[in-house]
């Protein structure tokens, strides 16, 4: 058996293709929808992703607008320009790219965006109405994607029991919540660095979703057969072959294609669906701040 690939790029492109008719009707009261993305420091795959971030605007017709700090800033000059993006009337959405250098409390940055503008839906506030069961507000964009990816795949997410390997506060805790919520009901393992047996619960999962940040950590003899894996991960690693030095691969093995039923490929998965999550918070944020 071979896995159904799914092409992240295209349901990304469906996604931002059923954006344009509400960017349209912004546009047509005056109001143009803008996002503001601030980029501390030089991290290579920071920029490569704000990067991609620009051009999904740029193809969408929403502005965008980035502030490069340099890794030396202070956290009160970020804290200022926050603020001010805060009180800009033009701009509807904030992002601030992660990771950010280590003297700089992130979680304080994140709470100071306006949860309102908060398009990576990272603010307590909007994680406390998604806790709460509230799916219409800002959700963050990874989870949001992966969402999209399940439900434009017509994969029934009832009664499955999901793994989901990773806790952080970007994908693994969002999206186990998410799973678990009423409507989507599926049955949620999270496991992580201390879970054991790890390959025993991948083999019982109909689910995976990888979120480690490992390369082609899980090997293709623990997937269950049929099973629908989402590799959120996109890690480098040397290949002397390559112009670049490296290649792009995801958390899990690229053999798992055999024995799945369905897989995100790295690149050109979940990445881009990331994106369109982006672009639809944006347009989200812009419909209410001009309510
Ligand atoms: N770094 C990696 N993924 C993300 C993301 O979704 N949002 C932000 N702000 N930074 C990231």
């Amino acid at each position: 058996m071979s896995a159904i690939t799914l092409d992240g790029r295209e349901l990304g492109r469906t996604i931002e293709k059923d954006l344009m008719s509400r960017i349209d009707d912004l546009k047509a009261k005056g109001v143009s929808p803008h996002l503001a993305v601030v980029i501390v420091g030089d991290d290579p795959a920071s920029h490569v992703y704000v990067r991609n971030k620009e051009i999904a605007c740029n193809r969408c017709g929403i502005i965008s607008t980035r502030i490069d700090l340099d890794s030396t800033v202070s956290e009160q000059d970020i804290l200022k320009v926050v603020e001010r993006l805060n009180s800009d009337e033009s701009v509807h959405g904030i992002l601030v790219q992660s990771p950010l250098p280590p003297s700089i409390d992130e979680s304080l940055i994140i709470d100071t965006i306006s949860p309102l503008k908060d398009v990576d839906g990272f603010h307590k506030m909007n994680l406390g109405n998604l806790v709460q069961g509230d799916r219409s507000g800002l959700l963050p964009c990874t989870p949001a994607g992966i969402m999209k990816m399940l439900e434009l795949s017509d994969y029934e997410t009832s009664g499955k029991n999901a793994l989901v390997i990773g806790r952080s506060r970007i994908v693994g805790m969002p999206i186990s919540i998410l799973l678990a919520q009423k409507g989507i009901d599926s049955t949620v393992t999270v496991a992580h660095s201390r879970t054991k047996n790890l390959a025993d619960i991948c083999l019982q999962a109909d689910l995976i979703i990888a979120a480690i940040g490992r390369a082609e950590f899980v090997k293709s003899e623990w997937v269950k057969p049929g099973a629908m894996v989402i590799d959120v991960g996109i890690n480098r690693v040397p290949d002397p072959t390559r112009k670049s030095g490296f290649r792009l691969t995801g958390d899990v093995d690229p053999e798992a294609a055999k024995n799945a039923g369905w897989i995100s490929p790295v690149p050109g998965g979940v990445g881009p669906m990331t994106i369109a999550m982006l672009m639809s918070n944006t347009v989200l944020a812009t419909e209410f701040l001009s309510r």
